[in-house]
């Protein structure tokens, strides 16, 4: 014991002592034009950098910097998200012994000094062996390094998420034989994919990652040689032509990621087998076509497997049952055929998602589909499939998200009584199916404890706005429109006390509109999206061409009843909807004012009462409303001047034509003296939100339904 502890007690003398040398003078000079050179060094110089000459004078100990060679020799500089801000000083590349410099996630500006860093003129093997300085605002062009010097012995090179241009140099990256890591997505790189990696076989060359840049022209064939190339990303760049041959020859392959290029070409079968490791292939948003190959079943450790938008046909593969570790299917718009139940579900037990949305799937939903148990999203919305939903899919514990949308499936009551006890159900989206079944009233209809959006819209559903729906409770959006449904709107609609987004349009709906819709909780409340459910959807919600929803606070504060049979006035009390972002009560029979409450509507962006049958004048105060981008008060009876300045400077005759007694500038018919007075105008602020709003509006109601699909040029082609 008292052997021991005297050991302990030399060592740390030992340790001591040699903490206490101080790094030469050079090194500290070095450190200093780096930290002097910056514009904002984020209070660094303030720290432990600042007592130069006193007892920190040993820059090992400064914040940041690491010492090795017994703690005397600078070894790293690492100063991550430390808000620095200005260029990385070359005298960085005189730390003779620096060996790795992360300056991530900074605000560092102009060029990176990459010749000097890496000391090429140095004769012999030193330098820095990783580099990180993503998340930067670093620009110009990686030149080509002058020196041919083979003793590079970078490893690691990270320069996402920074503004660098121009093309890769090749030579360069030729000479550096230790190179494992090039990281270089999220910039602004043309030019060919650098291929050189690979010349020496003895290449330890093993991550890729050329993601969102500019890169053009074909994958080289030179990948193939990198033997233990293990991650190729390269996605949203614009890649064109074949994958070649060669690069199937990179057995090491983990991760095969190209999604959105211009790549062509059919995946070849006997070659893809070569990649047995691969995890992760992604290939969506090509132009590829042909089948998917038998042999992807060999692939047995594949996990994901992303083919969607292309224009790939033929059947799927019964051998992706062998592919037991599939997570995530992604093969949505595509021209996929065939039915499902070629394929045995029940050995994928790892599946969670599986998007076949926008293809050609015939048959029924295969009963051992069901068995994947950890499947929480299943897309088949826009095939061909039918007959009804079985009561097996309650198996499925963890489905939070199911889109049946554009099908042909049948018995609405019966989807309705099996779905309703798939507890963890989010997202259900089941529009245009059944067509011209009855709305089910059946009240037995109880369950659905989380269900947030609900789309039955598009089914040509007759009866009425159905009891059971004021049990859901959690229900955020609702989706009825471009069916038969008659009768009034109940009164009980204001016990969906999160409901903030409702469609009831093209219906036969009739009645006045009760005040009770004037008390939805979610519309009254001044800040609504403080409840909402923040979580991502594990699908992309679309609607229409233009829109995607990823969580549920993207959807706009909407009451849409337009084109129903609603009869007698605007209730006043509609001035308690604060939050309501879009109104419209167009082509009913709405009559009497337009009441002046809608001008306490602060957050409405788009009002729309054409096609009823209105009177009187428009309430003037509209024009305090910020953030209206559209109005639509055409074909009344409307009379007076319409209101000018703030938003109404730019609405055209469109919004006001259809009313003979209204006047003003917009419809060409001049009030003579009786003008309104000339109010606020905009911001410019204002307006750019406005009109942004306005295009996104167009699209919006353009198409008016909710598809669950992208509406690609092919389709309609
Ligand atoms: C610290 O020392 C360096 C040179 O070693 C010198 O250039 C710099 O001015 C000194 N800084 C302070 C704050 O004393
Ligand atoms: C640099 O630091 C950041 C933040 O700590 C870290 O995430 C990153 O992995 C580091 N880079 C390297 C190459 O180690
Ligand atoms: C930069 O890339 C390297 C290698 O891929 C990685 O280790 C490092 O964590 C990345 N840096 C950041 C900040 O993510
Ligand atoms: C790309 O870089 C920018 C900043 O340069 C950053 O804001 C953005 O998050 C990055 N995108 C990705 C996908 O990393
Ligand atoms: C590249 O770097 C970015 C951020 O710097 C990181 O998110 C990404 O995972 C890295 N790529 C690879 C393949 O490591
Ligand atoms: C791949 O490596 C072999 C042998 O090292 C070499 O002959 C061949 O030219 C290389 N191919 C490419 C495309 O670089
Ligand atoms: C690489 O692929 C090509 C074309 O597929 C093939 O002819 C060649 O034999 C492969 N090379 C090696 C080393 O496997
Ligand atoms: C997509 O495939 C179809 C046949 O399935 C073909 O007629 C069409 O030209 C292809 N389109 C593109 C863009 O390759
Ligand atoms: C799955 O793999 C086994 C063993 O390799 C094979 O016998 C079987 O035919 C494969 N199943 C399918 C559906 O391809
Ligand atoms: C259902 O959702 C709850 C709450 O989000 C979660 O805790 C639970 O694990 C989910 N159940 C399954 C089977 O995924
Ligand atoms: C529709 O489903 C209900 C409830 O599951 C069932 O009672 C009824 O027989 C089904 N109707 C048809 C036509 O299959
Ligand atoms: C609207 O209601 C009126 C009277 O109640 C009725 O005559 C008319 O047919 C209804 N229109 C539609 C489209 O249902």
């Amino acid at each position: 014991m008292p052997l021991s502890g005297l050991a302990i007690a030399v060592l740390l003398l030992i340790s001591m002592a040699s903490r206490a040398r101080p790094c030469t003078e050079q090194e500290k000079s070095s450190l200093f034009h780096f930290i002097t050179g910056l514009s904002w060094d984020g209070g660094l110089a303030m720290s432990s950098w600042r007592n130069n000459g006193t007892a920190a004078a040993d820059c090992c100990s400064w914040e940041g910097i690491t010492c090795g060679g017994g703690g005397v020799v600078v070894t790293e500089v690492s100063l991550p998200g430390r808000g620095l801000q200005g260029p990385i000083s070359p005298a960085l590349g005189d730390l003779a012994g620096l060996r790795r410099l992360n300056l991530s996630h900074n605000s560092l500006s102009g060029e990176l000094p990459l010749e000097r860093l890496l000391k090429s003129s140095s004769p012999t093997p030193s330098g820095l062996v990783a580099i990180d300085v993503s998340f930067n605002r670093l620009e110009g062009e990686l030149r080509e390094l002058r020196s041919s010097n083979s003793g590079w012995l970078l490893q690691v090179l990270n320069i996402s998420s920074n503004r660098f241009t121009g093309e890769f140099p090749s030579a360069t990256w030729q000479a550096m034989g230790d190179l494992v890591v090039l990281n270089a997505s999220n910039n602004s790189i043309h030019g060919r994919m650098p291929s050189s990696f690979c010349i020496s076989s003895s290449t330890s060359f093993a991550v890729l990652d050329l993601r969102y840049n500019q890169f053009s022209g074909r994958i080289p064939v030179s990948l193939g040689n990198c033997s233990s190339l293990r991650v190729l990303r390269a996605g949203h760049n614009r890649f064109s032509g074949t994958l070649p041959d060669e690069l199937f020859n990179a057995s090491s392959l983990e991760h095969l990621s190209l999604p959105n290029n211009g790549l062509h070409g059919q995946l070849d079968g006997a070659r893809i087998v070569n990649l047995r490791n691969l995890a992760h292939l992604d290939l969506g948003g090509n132009g590829l076509d042909g089948k998917i190959p038998d042999s992807i079943g060999e692939l047995r450790r594949l996990e994901v497997l992303r083919l969607g938008h292309n224009n790939m046909s033929g059947e799927l593969p019964p051998t992706l049952s062998n592919c037991t570790n599939l997570m995530t299917v992604d093969l949505k718009n595509n021209y996929f055929s065939g039915e499902l139940t070629r394929i045995e579900f029940s050995a994928l037990t790892n599946r969670k998602t599986l998007d076949l949305l926008f293809n050609g799937i015939t048959g029924m939903i295969p009963e051992s589909i069901f068995s994947c148990s950890n499947l929480s999203a299943l897309r088949l919305a826009d095939n061909r499939l039918h007959g009804q939903i079985s009561p097996g899919i309650v198996n499925l514990k963890s489905l939070v998200f199911l889109s049946l949308a554009f099908n042909n499936f049948a018995n609405i009551t019966n989807t309705l009584h099996v779905l309703k006890d798939c507890k963890n159900l989010t997202i259900l989206l089941t529009n245009s199916n059944y067509k011209g079944e009855a709305m089910p009233e059946d009240e037995a209809i109880e369950g659905f404890q989380n269900l947030r959006i609900l789309s039955l819209a598009r089914c040509s559903l007759s009866g009425k706005i159905p009891l059971w729906l004021s049990k859901l409770k959690n229900l955020n959006v609702l989706f009825l429109q471009n069916n038969q449904l008659s009768g009034p709107i109940p009164a009980w609609i204001k016990s969906l006390k999160s409901l903030f987004h409702l469609d009831i349009s093209y219906n036969k709906l009739a009645g006045e509109i009760p005040t009770a819709l004037m008390e939805m909780p979610m519309l009254t409340a001044e800040n609504t999206a403080i409840h909402l459910d923040q979580s991502i959807f594990l699908l992309i919600v679309y609607r229409g061409t233009s829109f995607e929803y990823r969580v549920i606070s993207g959807f706009p504060n909407m009451l849409n009843l337009g084109y129903n049979n609603f009869t007698g006035v605007i209730p006043k009390e509609i001035g308690q909807l604060k939050s309501l972002s879009i109104l419209n009560l167009s082509s009913n029979s709405l009559s009497g004012e337009i009441p002046v409450q809608l001008c306490s509507l602060k957050n409405l962006q788009v009002l729309d009462l054409s096609n009823n049958l209105l009177t009187s004048a428009i309430p003037s105060d509209l024009n305090k409303l910020h953030f209206l981008s559209t109005i639509n008060v055409s074909n009344n009876d409307l009379e007076g001047p319409i209101p000018r300045g703030g938003q109404f400077s730019t609405f055209t005759n469109s919004s006001f034509g259809g009313n003979p007694k209204l006047c003003g500038n917009a419809i060409d018919r001049p009030c003579g003296s009786a003008e309104a007075p000339l109010v606020s105008t905009l911001t410019t602020e204002q307006k750019d939100r406005r009109i942004a709003f306005a295009i996104a509006f167009c699209a919006f109601f353009g198409v008016g339904v909710l598809y669950d699909q992208i509406v690609m040029s092919k389709y309609f082609s």
